[in-house]
């Protein structure tokens, strides 16, 4: 599955190739970023998998998912900071709701932390809404957490 989107390709991950992309992408974006094991061990899950963006043959940013019978809960998403605000999200986002989500599963759930406002403005644009707070959701900082959610029915 390849999707394209003007000059970006969207695919799903794979694990031996894309884990030093994903260990980059999260140095270069959290205080506290992911090693390759984290990653190993979240993709080796098989409830789990995720999506890679690229332009040409440079990975931008990356998408993890876990997906349930009835809803796909995002993981977490990540973007190269020089290569924001050109359609990497958004196109990591529109892949997995075209793919992820159907007829019994049309819910693509989020937690978003109550700091991170750049987020929550993505997450809005993407069209999901914040549906509750979860008091000290974040175990490392005791921030809430934003619950959001896109649904297919109210697409
Ligand atoms: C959130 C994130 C993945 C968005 O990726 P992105 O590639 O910059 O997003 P896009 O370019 O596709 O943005 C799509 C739309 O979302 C909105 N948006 C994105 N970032 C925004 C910001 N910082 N402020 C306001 N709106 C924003 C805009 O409407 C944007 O469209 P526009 O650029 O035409 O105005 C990226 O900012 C990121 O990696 N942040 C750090 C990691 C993080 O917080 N991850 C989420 C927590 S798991």
């Amino acid at each position: 599955m390849k999707t394209k989107s003007g000059k970006l390709t969207v695919r799903p991950i794979q694990p031996v190739l894309d884990i030093k992309h994903l260990v980059a992408i999260d140095a270069s974006c959290y205080k506290a970023p992911w090693t390759a094991a984290d990653f190993s061990a979240f993709l080796d899950q098989h409830t789990c998998n995720g999506y890679v963006v690229e332009k040409g043959n440079k990975v931008l940013g990356y998408l993890l998912y876990e997906a349930a019978k009835h809803s796909v809960y995002l993981h977490s998403m990540s973007v190269f900071p020089a290569a924001r605000r050109q359609g990497a999200g958004r196109s990591l986002i529109n892949c997995a709701v075209e793919n992820l989500l159907k007829k019994a599963r049309k819910v693509l759930h989020t937690d978003v932390r109550e700091t991170n406002l750049s987020c929550q403005l993505f997450m809005r644009a993407m069209k999901f809404r914040a549906v509750s707070v979860i008091p000290e959701y974040y175990e490392d900082t005791h921030e809430d957490s934003f619950r959001m959610e896109f649904r297919l029915d109210t697409k």
